[in-house]
């Protein structure tokens, strides 16, 4: 198969770890014979310090010629700790996401038998907790209408039947490829617009009658997340509470430099970490590489290419058993590894499996 990726490395520790996962990328290309040619493109603090425009034409330019977009982290506490700032990195990403059509945000939470010690909560909880968070990724709150003076602002949650049929159907249709359970989460005793999404999912349930469908409060889902997150296998919700839910999902595993993410919708996909930009630091080669590396995973799995996808997991599990592991997931004993001595043992991995 013939890829062309966009890559957009970003802010922070964004640039180096897209180093690995372009490194990966091309590793696995080699040895499954698939021809890859990558455009890299600014976007973020970096690309605001540049020509003033967090996500710049070129770089959307770039992104519908691609295939596929590889995108790392954007945001620097420069402009978190100026109020005044008229154009923030974080706007290039709602850009991007409304541009690109990328309502459906895939977020994975995943748990690493060898790492769940590290979780917030008790290992039996959490050994084998294993689901996805499909999040409506460009309605809600996030666009809706806006309004702010010194008395009154608000934010309009809004969402039509298209948005959500279409984002129920995503989620279906990955319940069906795992546990064939799908939970719609919403606040459907206070808002509309949730009374709206369940309408809408009762009326589509019939339809996918091997999936089990059930319906939960957002704050009861939270709740549930912590104290038995085995019950889920794919979860669905709006914007803003999948925005929330996911932060909880990340931590949840113990590992949020292990969790990557996919964003699919009309135009072209991108595969990103879940975590942030990390801006202190920065070039230090301590930045875990594997949220990005998975995202490549995900990347190929998104193009029906399984066993490029499962190559990369099982080189990700075997650098986490042999303790190559970045500093903050490192057991007692282990060496010093850095994102660069990660990235390379996962690279030369591929070369020899
Ligand atoms: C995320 C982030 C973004 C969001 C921010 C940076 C705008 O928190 O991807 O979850 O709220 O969607
Ligand atoms: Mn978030």
């Amino acid at each position: 198969m013939d890829l062309k990726i966009a890559v957009l490395p970003g802010d922070g520790i964004g640039p180096e770890i897209s180093e690995q996962g372009v490194a990966v990328m091309t590793a696995v290309c080699e040895k499954f014979g698939h021809k890859v040619e990558y455009t890299y493109a600014i976007c973020g603090a970096d690309a605001i310090d540049k020509v003033g425009d967090p996500f710049p034409e070129e770089t959307y330019r770039a992104c519908m010629d691609a295939d596929a977009v590889l995108f790392s982290a954007v945001g620097d506490p420069k402009f978190d700790n100026d109020p005044t700032a008229k154009v923030r990195p974080e706007q290039g990403l709602l850009a991007m996401r409304k541009k690109l059509g990328l309502f459906a945000n895939i977020r994975p939470v995943e748990t690493f038998d060898c790492l769940v010690h590290k979780s917030p909560l008790k290992e039996e909880l959490v050994r084998g907790a294993d689901f996805i968070c499909i999040r409506e990724l460009t309605g809600g709150m996030y666009f809706g209408e806006k309004y702010q003076d010194d008395e009154k602002a608000y934010d309009t949650n809004a969402y039509t039947r298209p948005e959500i049929e279409r984002i129920l159907k995503t989620a279906y249709e990955y319940a069906r490829r795992r546990r064939r359970h799908l939970t719609v989460v919403d606040k459907a005793n206070v808002l509309a617009s949730s009374r709206l999404w369940r309408q809408i999912a009762k009326e589509m349930a019939p339809q996918y009658p091997d999936v089990e469908t059930d319906f939960m409060y957002v704050d009861n889902a939270a709740m549930r997340m912590i104290q038995e997150p085995k019950f889920f296998d794919v979860m669905v919700t709006e914007n803003t509470f999948g925005d929330i839910l996911t932060d909880e999902g990340s931590c949840i595993t113990g590992s949020m430099g292990l969790l990557p993410s996919a964003s699919t919708g009309e135009h072209t996909p991108v595969f990103e970490p879940i975590h942030g930009s990390w801006p202190q630091a920065k070039g230090l080669n301590i930045a875990n590489p594997l949220a990005q590396i998975l995202s490549v995973a995900m990347l190929f799995e998104y193009f029906n290419l399984a066993e490029e996808g499962a190559l990369i997991r099982r080189a990700v599990n075997a650098s986490l058993d042999a303790l190559v592991r970045t500093p903050e997931i490192q057991a007692e004993g282990g060496g010093k590894y850095g994102t660069k001595e990660v990235g390379a043992w996962i690279v030369d991995y591929i070369r020899e499996a």
